[in-house]
């Protein structure tokens, strides 16, 4: 038998209704629809209004969609991983929560905080446990209330973040399909250019915490610019080099969206025409860690069995990769469940 690779077998994404638009934004802070759309090319990000609402309510969403769309039963999942910055609560994990909530009682699963890249470093790591064998159904969810660390009205800040989840199925293959590569970096050094300061045990939440606002997210833009527009578009280079792919070979890249201008730098870079890039940026935001399955989900219909994508993400850590797989599936015969045979995706 040949080497064994984890494919991406279905993909849902699910966003809150509400919509936040730079018209409204700009009646709480002093910034306007043509600042937001040149600096950055959000027009909407989605909210989830509700009390008691959290990023576990948004994943499990994701999860169901995706299990009734592949036709899979709670019971068959393996394993679920969850990639977060904003769980529901600082244990036990979210993707603890998510499993209950959909009936997944025969997995086991645990969260992955990697900020903006946490969805790379979820999908590989789930890959690695389809490779062996033992997993043969395994979810990987990207989920984030990023409302919930956003201070409204520092103008700074407030464009630039949405919330929203998108889940994977991941499941083994022994043809030329699935994860192929990854490249992936870590830098703890950028910490201190983004971070949430309070909440953690260095400084829990107190008096002084709340009115120092330090339970909101932390971001000095321009120097994660520098650092996101370089890492991002070096690391696909990379990956391709690597994998000896021109940009004639690559059908989509698939760009973490936090700003259009560093996403248009990562295509660029990659030589590729702005009709090969996935970009949702406008209707969404800054997902965090629901933006590369929220834009796979949207140009799924698009996708063909075969093609080559180059997912890459920059983000707080700092943390950066690429994953290079091959598209496993033909959407427009959706509905599909290879594994329901019981036989191994070709
Ligand atoms: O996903 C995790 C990783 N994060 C990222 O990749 C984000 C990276 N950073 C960025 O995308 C950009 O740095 C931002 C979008 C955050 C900011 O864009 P920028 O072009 O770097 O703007 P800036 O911070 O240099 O600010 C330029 C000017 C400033 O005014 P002065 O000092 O030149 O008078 C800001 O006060 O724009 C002002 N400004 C605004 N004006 C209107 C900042 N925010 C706003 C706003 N509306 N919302």
């Amino acid at each position: 038998m040949g080497k064994l690779r984890a494919a991406i077998t279905g993909i849902h994404a699910w966003v809150p209704e509400y919509r936040l638009t730079n018209h409204e934004l700009s009646k709480m802070v002093d910034t306007s629809d043509e600042w937001i759309m040149q600096r950055v090319g959000i027009k909407e990000r989605r909210i989830l209004k509700g009390e008691g609402l959290g990023s576990s309510d948004m994943g499990f969403e994701a999860v169901k969609g995706l299990l009734e769309k592949t036709g899979t039963a709670p019971e068959e999942i393996d394993l679920l991983i969850c990639a977060t910055v904003t769980p529901d609560m600082l244990f036990p994990a979210t993707a603890n929560i998510i499993s209950d909530k959909a009936g997944i009682k025969n997995a086991f699963s645990f969260d992955i905080n990697a900020a903006c890249s946490g969805f790379l470093f979820a999908l590989q790591t789930a890959a690695s446990y389809v490779e062996t064998g033992k997993y043969r159904k395994v979810i990987v969810v990207g989920t984030d209330k990023m409302s919930s660390i956003t201070d409204y009205t520092d103008r700074t800040q407030c464009p630039l973040f949405g919330d929203g989840a998108g889940a994977v199925l991941l499941e083994p293959t022994t043809g030329e399909y699935g994860i192929m590569d990854y490249i992936f970096h870590t830098d703890g050094s950028g910490r201190k250019y983004l971070h949430l300061k309070a909440g953690g045990s260095v400084r829990p939440a107190s008096h002084e915490t709340i009115d120092a606002k330090e339970h909101y997210l932390y971001q000095e833009g321009q120097s994660v610019f520098k650092f996101a527009v370089v890492n991002m578009a070096d690391v696909a280079a990379e990956i391709m080099e690597r994998n000896n792919l021109k940009s004639e070979d690559i059908a989509w890249l698939v760009p973490h969206q936090a700003n259009l201008r560093i996403i248009d730098a990562t295509g660029r870079r990659m030589g590729l025409p702005t009709e090969k890039v996935m970009i949702n940026i406008q209707n969404y935001g800054n997902t965090t860690t629901a933006t590369i399955p929220l834009c796979i989900w949207e140009y799924e219909k698009r996708l063909k069995k075969g093609d080559i994508l180059i997912l890459a993400a920059f983000g707080g850590g700092f943390t950066w990769g690429s994953i290079y797989l091959k598209w496993a599936y033909d959407p427009k015969k959706m509905p599909h469940n290879p594994a329901q045979s019981g036989t191994l995706l070709k």
